[in-house]
């Protein structure tokens, strides 16, 4: 059975002290609150390991929001996926589209980044989404299918399991205006039917599938509903903590 989750990428929001206090705050309003989702908190890798340790990850799980394509050596300012996975955290946010525009990450990077963070432990939060221009000349299908097919659509079913998905169309991102519901369950129902022609019906059926993009505790419960859509990864609305807990407690 899929799992409900809601998401939290705090991107570069956030001193460390400020941090710990959203955690805490966070993690003390759920240990007296029965929720029906998973709660993830993606902060600064800075953070990580403290956030690990005062959070009870029966209530929140923790995860970085980028990990590099190495496994180690001399590579000046990078973050591995077994020092990510030694802090405590469980997930690893990859091929955010902050990533692949400012970074110039390609799904071939991510497809190697996903493929180490999987061999360390890692289970990896894929994000795929199209731009603007690419909804506006109705490509937005064939663009969802190559960032599927070139990053994941390697993997055995069983490494496969392990990811969660979020689509993410990029229009969407910090701009204030969501997908409506039609159109995150159109992109997530394609999607499943992909998995399902790659990985058969129950990989399909289990799969979690996020949505992102300006989602709020005004719009969360619309698009919950939707019977594709298994929660989201929330950017600026995860930085105050009733405003997270307004999306949560959408489902
Ligand atoms: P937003 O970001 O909620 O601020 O639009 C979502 C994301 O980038 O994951």
């Amino acid at each position: 059975m899929r799992k409900n989750i809601v998401a939290g990428n705090w991107k570069m929001n956030k001193t460390l002290q400020e941090g710990i206090h959203l955690a805490e705050e966070l993690n003390n309003i759920l240990k007296n609150k029965k929720v029906s989702c998973d709660i993830i908190l993606a902060p600064p890798f800075t953070h990580l390991a403290s956030i690990a340790q005062v959070v009870d990850p029966k209530l929140i799980k923790v995860a970085a929001q980028n990990c590099s394509d190495k496994e180690q050596g001399a590579y000046t300012g990078e973050v591995s996926a077994e020092m990510i996975k030694s802090t405590g955290a469980s997930h690893v946010i990859i091929g955010h589209s902050e990533r692949r525009q400012y970074y110039h990450e390609t799904n071939e990077i991510i497809k190697n980044k996903i493929t180490i963070a999987l061999k360390t432990g890692l289970n990896p939060i894929f994000c795929f989404g199209e731009l603007l221009a690419e909804r506006e000349s109705n490509r937005h299908f064939e663009v969802v299918k190559t960032q599927l097919h070139e990053s994941l659509f390697a993997l055995s079913p069983d490494d496969f399991s392990k990811i969660v998905l979020s689509y993410e169309p990029v229009w969407a991102i910090g701009t204030g205006k969501n997908a409506s519901v039609e159109q995150a369950e159109e992109i997530h129902a394609f999607v499943r039917q992909e998995l399902q022609k790659k990985y058969g019906q129950q990989v399909a059926n289990d799969t979690t599938i996020l949505y992102g993009g300006s989602c709020k505790p005004s719009n969360a419960k619309e698009l919950f509903s939707s019977a594709d859509v298994d929660g989201g990864l929330i950017g600026g609305a995860s930085l105050v903590a009733a405003d997270f807990m307004g999306i949560i407690e959408s489902f």
